[in-house]
């Protein structure tokens, strides 16, 4: 298994990104239809190779997000994924690991987990987000600045400093 990471700045890669644009909609049952993204590109993102295939796939999106009157440095965790035939050996935690790994300066990995098993052994804990703020995209349109308890599926992990603290949540963009 190799990794490989790169940032939105660096010179494009055909090959890569439509291998990066497959996984994806084998994931994701083609909610990215055909793009590398689903509502922004990520800033950076880690991949796993095995051979010339690509198997596993983290994008990090780096932020400053307003928790009551804090301004918190987060690192949002967007479309961790690995291929079917690939999973349950690891991949998937390895990119999380990676991915926190690599995230210098900030306080806090966020992600948003519909299942929180792989999240949870790596040590995220559901926080009480009742009333989060943020852009919502759809079908790559800005439409609404929405309200909306996510209790059920914000996942925050510390990274450094202080734990997450109190209050209501304005992502300050669109959801990871
Ligand atoms: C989630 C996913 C990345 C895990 O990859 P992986 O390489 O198999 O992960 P690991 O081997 O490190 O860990 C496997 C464990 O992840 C957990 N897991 C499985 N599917 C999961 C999911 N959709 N979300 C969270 N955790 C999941 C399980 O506990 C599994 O172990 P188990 O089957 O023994 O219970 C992979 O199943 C996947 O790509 N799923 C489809 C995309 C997706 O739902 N991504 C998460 C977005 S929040």
């Amino acid at each position: 298994m190799r990794f490989t990471g790169h940032s939105v700045a660096d010179s494009q890669a055909p090959s890569r990104d439509a291998a990066i644009a497959g996984l994806l909609d084998a994931c994701f049952g083609g909610a990215h239809e055909g793009r590398t993204f689903f509502k922004q590109v990520p800033h950076r993102r880690l991949l796993a190779w095995n051979g010339d295939g690509l198997v596993g796939h983290v994008g990090m999106d780096l932020r400053a997000v307003r928790v009551d009157e804090a301004t918190v440095p987060v690192l949002g965790i967007v479309d961790l994924c690995v291929a079917p035939a690939a999973r349950r050996q690891g991949i998937g935690t390895a990119l999380l690991q990676a991915a926190e790994e690599r995230a210098e300066g900030q306080s806090f990995a966020l992600a948003m987990a519909d299942d929180p098993r792989l999240y949870h052994r790596a040590g995220y804990n559901l926080i009480h987000a009742a009333d989060v703020t943020f852009l919502a995209i759809d079908e790559l349109r800005c439409h609404s600045v929405v309200r909306r308890d996510l209790s059920e599926v914000f996942m925050v992990k510390r990274l450094a400093g202080n734990a997450w603290p109190d209050g209501p949540i304005d992502l300050l963009g669109h959801l990871f």
